[in-house]
């Protein structure tokens, strides 16, 4: 909403929220989520066409278009438990729009849904008794984070999705003279509703797709002499298959994939569609088979045991340049390093808030946080690497090793190190999907 707002100085723009925090957080310059140039943008709008309000009812009736972004978290109760999408604050929002509204209105899914949802949104908005038609649009937003405002100002293609009927045409174009303020034309693409909403789980779950593709690679190298760096580089200078998203990690996290894909898991079974729904499962047991196999890798080169051991994270966001940790590998890492009784230092540039969070209940005296990764490193047996913010790629290594353990180890979950250089100062050094350089 701030980059429209930017970019769209005729346009009025007021985000709402029940959550009054918040929103005093917008308004403020400790904004309530870390992301690289968000800030500049909201102070160059905030108060001229972007503002930030907790009177929701108020903003929906003067809108003539709404976004809906509230969240739709993987249901933990009830029918499709653990896989389908939890809608109810969706259609919450629903109801409170057509209770707010007094005049037509478009409404703009911007959450992340399963196929058919519009549907089932616009049925209970048109059921209103206040002869109030509502149009129902798809419009589902692909930035990543850490890089959402070069997304957002560049992004790839921009996906509308509306009832071929004149109204939802109407709607549509209404939508695309927004983008068509700062994206070319021929990147803003129509859909059918039902297209532009599948689009979404689909993109998401090739991109998921081909992490678990090449984390799977990375197991067979480890097995063998090959070097899943020089695999990936092979496999991606073919044109057809391109470079980008072919890190081999120690799985991805974010609020994003597991759940798109359970949500298409979840869809798929309910299509009859099993042999599709176990296809896309896969790419989830890959990712958690990673996790798994990274802490086996840490407990079985560090002599088969890691009690009481210093362990030393560095990183605990689930991508750099974010301090969200939804679903980030880092907490199942954690996890499982505690049951294995290691003494566990969780070390992060912007995520230590969250992972006090996702880490509470953790034995008492087993778990620490440090902000300094010397710090965190010091007395430590192993390092792993988790994260691949930056500042890791220029730490003081050799002022590292001499305040660790002997032997130190390191655990490379994001190969983003020099381990040869590493290696000659003497660590035993653990890539992903390479072979290890030890002195053992
Ligand atoms: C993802 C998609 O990239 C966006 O297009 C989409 O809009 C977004 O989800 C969403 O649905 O909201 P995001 O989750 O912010 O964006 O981050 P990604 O850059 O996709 O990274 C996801 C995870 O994959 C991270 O844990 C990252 O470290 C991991 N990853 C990524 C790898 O392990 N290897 C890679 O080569 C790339």
């Amino acid at each position: 909403m701030a980059m429209i707002a930017a970019k769209c100085p005729r346009y009025e723009v007021t985000v709402v929220d029940v959550n009054a925090e918040r929103i005093g957080a917008w308004q403020s310059d400790a904004l309530p989520i870390y992301e690289p140039g968000l800030l500049d943008v909201v102070k160059q709008v905030r108060g001229r066409n972007l503002f930030f309000s907790t009177d929701v009812a108020s903003a929906i009736d003067k809108a003539e278009i709404i976004f809906v972004s509230v969240n739709t978290p993987t249901k933990t109760f009830g029918e499709g438990a653990g896989k389908a999408p939890d809608l109810q604050y969706w259609e919450k929002t629903a109801r409170t729009i057509v209770e707010a509204s007094r005049g037509n209105k478009v409404v703009v899914e911007k959450s992340t849904l399963p196929v058919r949802t519009a549907h089932a949104m616009e049925r209970i908005l048109n059921s209103n008794r206040k002869g109030i038609r509502f149009e129902v649009l798809s419009n589902p937003e692909f930035l990543a984070e850490g890089t959402a405002m070069r997304d957002l100002e560049l992004p790839d293609r921009v996906l509308i999705g509306s009832h071929q009927t004149p109204e939802g045409i109407a709607a549509r174009d209404a939508l695309v003279e927004i983008y068509a303020n700062w994206v070319p034309r021929e990147q803003i693409i129509t859909s059918n509703v039902w297209s532009a909403e599948l689009s979404k789980l689909a993109s998401n779950a090739f991109l998921a797709q081909r992490i678990s593709s090449i984390n799977s690679i990375s197991a067979l190298c480890e097995k063998t002499a090959a070097d899943v760096s020089e695999v990936s580089r092979a496999i991606g200078l073919d044109s057809r298959i391109g470079s980008r998203f072919l890190n081999a990690s120690v799985g991805f996290g974010g609020s994003c994939f597991r759940k798109d894909i359970l949500n298409l898991v979840y869809l798929c079974e309910t299509c009859g569609l099993p042999e599709i729904a176990r296809y896309w499962q896969g790419v989830i047991a890959i990712n958690e088979h990673q996790k798994t196999r990274f802490v086996q890798t840490i407990v079985s080169a560090m002599f088969d045991t890691i009690a009481d051991k210093r362990i030393a994270l560095l990183g605990f966001a689930f991508k750099k340049d974010t301090g969200d940790t939804r679903d980030s590998p880092a907490i199942a890492i954690a996890r499982k390093l505690l049951e294995e009784q290691a003494l566990v230092v969780v070390s992060d540039p912007k995520a230590l808030a969250n992972a006090r969070l996702d880490l509470a209940g953790a034995p008492a005296g087993r778990l620490l946080f440090e902000e300094d990764p010397l710090q965190a490193a010091r007395g430590a047996h192993a390092l792993a690497i988790l994260t691949e913010w930056d500042v890791y790629r220029t730490l003081d290594f050799r002022a590292i090793f001499d305040a660790m353990e002997k032997p130190a180890f390191v655990f490379d979950g994001r190969n983003i190190l020099d381990h040869k250089a590493l290696y000659s100062i003497g660590f035993n050094v653990y890539p992903i999907g390479k072979p290890p350089l030890t002195h053992l």
